[in-house]
C-alpha cells in the first residue's frame, strides 16, 4: 500500500514539475509578444517579405489594392497592432503612439508627445499610403533602430486592409487612383479581355445613365442637381467648375483629372475614392456598365481618347 502510495505522490510530482516547466516554457515562449521580445521569434507574426527571393511576384501598386481593401478586415488586423497601439481619438499612448488620423499626418511628430526613436524621427515627411505600405512591410527595414518591434505584415491585402482602416480612423484621406498595370504580353486577341480593357459603347452606356439621372443632367447648360452638370466631365478637372457646383471637401481633395482609370474607379465605389463624398450612389459593379457610362459620358463633350480597342471605330471591327 505504502509502495504504491509513495508511487502515486512520485508520479503527481513530477507531473507537477513537468506543468511547472511547462508553464515557464510557455511563459518564455509567449514572451514573444511583448515588446522586448528577442529577434529570433519563436513564432512568425507576419512573415518578412522574401529579400529578392527568386521570381519576386510584381507587387500590385497600393493604390490598386486599396481600392479592394475593406476596412472591415483591417479591424480584424489591427488586433495585430493593439498590443501596442490605440486608435481612437485622444485613446492613451502605450508602447506605441496612439494612431488616430495618422494617415497623411506627420511621420514621427507630434502623437501627445510620444518618444519616438531617433531613427524614425530622422525620416521625416509624411505617412502617405505608399509609405505605410513599405513601413508595414517591414518596420526594421524602413527604420533600422526604430522601436517597433513587429515584424511586419507580409500579405499585400492586409496591409490594404489596415491601412484603410487607419484611414477611417481620423484620416480620410481621398485614395490614390489605381495604376494601370502593366499585362505581361500584347493584348489579348479575342480572349477574355481584362476589366482595364474592356471596350465601352456609348449607346448600352446611354442606357447605365437612367441611373445617373436622379441627380445629374449631361447635356451642355444643363442645370446642375443633387449632382453636377456633367457636360464634358470626361478629361475635366476632377471637383472644380461645373457652374460653381457645390463639391464635398473629400472630392475636391482630389486634384487631377478625370481620365479613364479614375472615372472607372469612381464608378466602381466612389465612397471608397473619396470617403465623405456628396454622391450618396453605390457604384456600378459592373466593369461593363462602367466602361458603357465612361463611353457615353465622353461622348458628351468629353475629350479622352479611351484605351484600349475602345479607341478603335465601331465600324473598324471586322465583319463576321
Ligand atoms: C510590439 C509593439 C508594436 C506592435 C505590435 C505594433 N507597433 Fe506600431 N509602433 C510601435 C512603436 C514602439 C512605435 C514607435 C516607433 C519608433 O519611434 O521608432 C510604433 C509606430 C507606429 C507608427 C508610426 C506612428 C507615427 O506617428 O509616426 C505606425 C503608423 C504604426 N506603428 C502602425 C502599426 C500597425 C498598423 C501595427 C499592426 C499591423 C503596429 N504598428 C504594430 C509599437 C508597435
Ligand atoms: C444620388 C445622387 C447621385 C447619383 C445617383 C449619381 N451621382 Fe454622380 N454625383 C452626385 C453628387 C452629389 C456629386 C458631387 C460629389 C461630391 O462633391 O463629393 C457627384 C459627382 C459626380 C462626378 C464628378 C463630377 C466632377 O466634376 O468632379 C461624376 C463624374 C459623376 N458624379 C458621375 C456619375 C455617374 C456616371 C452616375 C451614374 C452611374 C452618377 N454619378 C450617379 C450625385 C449622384
Amino acid at each position: 500500500m505504502d509502495d504504491r502510495f509513495n508511487t502515486i505522490a512520485g508520479w503527481t510530482l513530477f507531473g507537477g514539475i513537468v506543468a511547472l516547466g511547462l508553464s515557464t516554457l510557455s511563459a518564455h515562449y509567449f514572451l514573444a509578444d511583448k515588446p522586448e521580445r528577442p529577434e529570433k521569434m519563436g513564432y512568425a507574426i507576419a512573415g518578412v517579405e522574401p529579400e529578392g527571393g527568386a521570381g519576386a511576384a510584381v507587387l500590385e501598386p497600393i493604390a490598386n489594392r486599396l481600392a479592394k481593401a475593406d476596412a472591415a478586415k483591417g479591424e480584424a488586423i489591427f488586433a495585430k497592432c493593439k498590443a501596442c497601439h490605440t486608435i481612437d481619438q485622444g485613446a492613451a499612448n502605450g508602447i506605441g503612439p496612439n494612431l488616430w488620423g495618422v494617415v497623411g499626418d506627420e511621420t514621427a511628430a507630434g502623437r501627445g508627445g510620444y518618444a519616438f526613436s531617433d531613427s524614425l524621427k530622422s525620416k521625416g515627411g509624411k505617412w502617405d499610403f505608399a509609405r505605410l505600405d513599405e513601413w508595414l512591410t517591414n518596420p526594421k527595414k524602413f527604420a533600422d533602430g526604430t522601436k517597433m518591434s513587429f515584424a511586419g505584415l507580409a500579405d499585400p491585402m492586409d496591409r490594404a486592409n489596415v491601412i484603410l482602416y487607419l484611414n477611417s480612423k481620423g484620416s480620410n484621406q481621398p485614395l490614390p487612383p489605381p495604376e494601370a498595370m502593366p499585362v505581361a504580353g500584347a493584348a489579348p486577341a479575342g480572349g477574355t479581355a481584362a476589366a482595364a480593357a474592356v471596350v465601352g459603347d456609348a449607346a448600352k452606356g446611354e442606357k447605365v445613365f437612367a441611373k445617373c439621372q436622379a441627380c445629374h443632367t449631361i447635356d451642355q447648360g444643363g442645370a446642375n442637381g443633387i449632382g453636377p452638370n456633367l457636360f464634358g466631365v470626361a478629361g475635366d478637372a476632377i471637383a472644380e467648375g461645373r457652374g460653381g457646383f457645390a463639391f464635398s471637401d473629400a472630392l475636391k481633395a482630389h486634384k487631377g483629372t478625370w481620365d479613364q482609370a479614375t472615372l472607372d474607379q469612381w464608378l466602381t465605389a466612389p465612397a471608397k475614392f473619396a470617403q465623405g463624398t456628396k454622391m450618396t450612389f453605390a457604384g456600378l459593379s459592373s466593369a461593363q456598365d462602367r466602361a458603357d457610362v465612361i463611353a457615353y459620358l465622353n461622348s458628351k463633350g468629353g475629350k479622352l481618347t479611351l484605351a484600349g480597342p475602345a479607341a478603335a471605330p465601331a465600324e473598324a471591327a471586322p465583319a463576321k
